[in-house]
């Protein structure tokens, strides 16, 4: 018996050295390990051995069973090894290789702007309020005394989705949501994205605004002008100056177009300003009492006036873009070229 035993050590130890494949490996157990292997079959031929010798020889075949365990392990363990290293060398980075090329993106000219014209009214004490797009009639037209059926809707036809809700065409409907809610004074600022329904050169279905609106007792047309000066010079430069002309919005009063020394040739007058030396750039005036009353405000005691900003406008003056269209393209050629 123990001859036998000796004789499968030996001959399990060879053949594990030959073994060169995991495939091998588990021929390996199934023949010396296995339930029909060469060790459950010495197991069996224990019935044969005297039971003086048998406690002897079991602990035999158990330190023979250690062995065998052991060496299989070894030997898995091997290849285990050998498979990792193999899958790592696969994945391997080569560390002398060219990198990719990330192209690198840029911030569109409405963005910039945006951020700059917010970054200039923050500082000045504005607080930035958001709305939503799809509108409520009464807050894009009515409570800024744009009666239905009113003439002076023409001024800014947009897209109906029923009766009473559409795209807004302006982020003043976002001030007439906060009047409802803020106790005067403030400052706010709306900026967002609006629609209208036209489209051709110089107009696009979706643009930009920013829109301001300070309540505050005593607040006046100087105030305003001041205001703008102020944030016509951040924008374009020190140089910059405003001039006045008399306008009509339903939800100021007086109301005023701005005109804005053009940033191209300090006013001299060149393309952009088409000799005139100024740009029109926005609209503005003393908040329509009326406007402030339907929201809740008191008009004997506060006043309030208004400005709104076609960003996308301000842009192109700002970065000597001509056509309005491909401020809408994405054409990554255009953005690039702009600083
Ligand atoms: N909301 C106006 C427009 O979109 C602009 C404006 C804002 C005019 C504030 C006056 C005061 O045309």
């Amino acid at each position: 018996m123990e001859e036998k035993l000796t004789d499968i050590l030996n001959r399990a130890q060879n053949e594990l050295k030959t073994i060169s494949s995991k495939e091998q490996l588990v021929e390996f157990k199934v023949k010396f390990l296995g339930k029909q292997g060469e060790l459950t079959s010495v197991l069996r031929g224990m019935r044969d051995v005297a039971p003086e010798d048998r406690p002897k020889i079991g602990a035999m075949i158990n330190e023979l069973r250690e062995k065998i365990e052991n060496a299989y392990a070894e030997k898995e363990e091997y290849f285990n090894k050998l498979e990792l290293e193999k899958e790592l060398a696969k994945g391997a980075i080569d560390i002398t290789e060219p990198g990719k090329n990330h192209e690198r993106g840029a911030l569109h000219p409405t963005t910039k702007m945006f951020n700059k014209m917010m970054d200039i009214c923050v500082a000045m004490g504005f607080k930035v309020v958001e709305g939503p797009e799809i509108e409520l009639d009464y807050y894009n037209f009515e409570g800024l005394n744009i009666p239905k059926n009113h003439p002076s809707r023409d001024m800014q036809d947009t897209f109906f989705i029923t009766e009473n809700i559409l795209l807004r065409s302006q982020t003043s409907s976002v001030q007439v949501r906060s009047m409802e809610t803020l106790k005067p004074p403030f400052k706010i600022i709306s900026p967002g994205r609006v629609y209208r329904n036209d489209s051709d050169a110089t107009h696009s279905p979706v643009f930009h605004q920013l829109e301001a609106l300070v309540v505050d007792k005593n607040v006046s047309m100087a105030d305003l002008k001041a205001m703008l000066t102020d944030i016509m010079k951040k924008i374009f430069g020190e140089e910059t100056t405003i001039r006045f002309r008399p306008s009509f919005f339903p939800f100021t009063e007086p109301s005023v177009e701005v005109d804005v020394s053009c940033p191209t040739c300090n006013g001299k007058g060149c393309k952009v300003c088409k000799g005139t030396g100024f740009l029109e750039l926005l609209g503005a005036g003393i908040v329509n009492p009326k406007v402030l009353e339907m929201s809740g405000i008191n008009s004997k005691e506060y006043r309030g006036f208004a400005f709104g900003f076609g960003v996308d406008r301000f842009a192109m003056v700002y970065d000597g873009i001509t056509d309005l269209r491909n401020m809408f393209k994405n054409d990554i050629r255009f953005l690039k070229q702009i600083k």
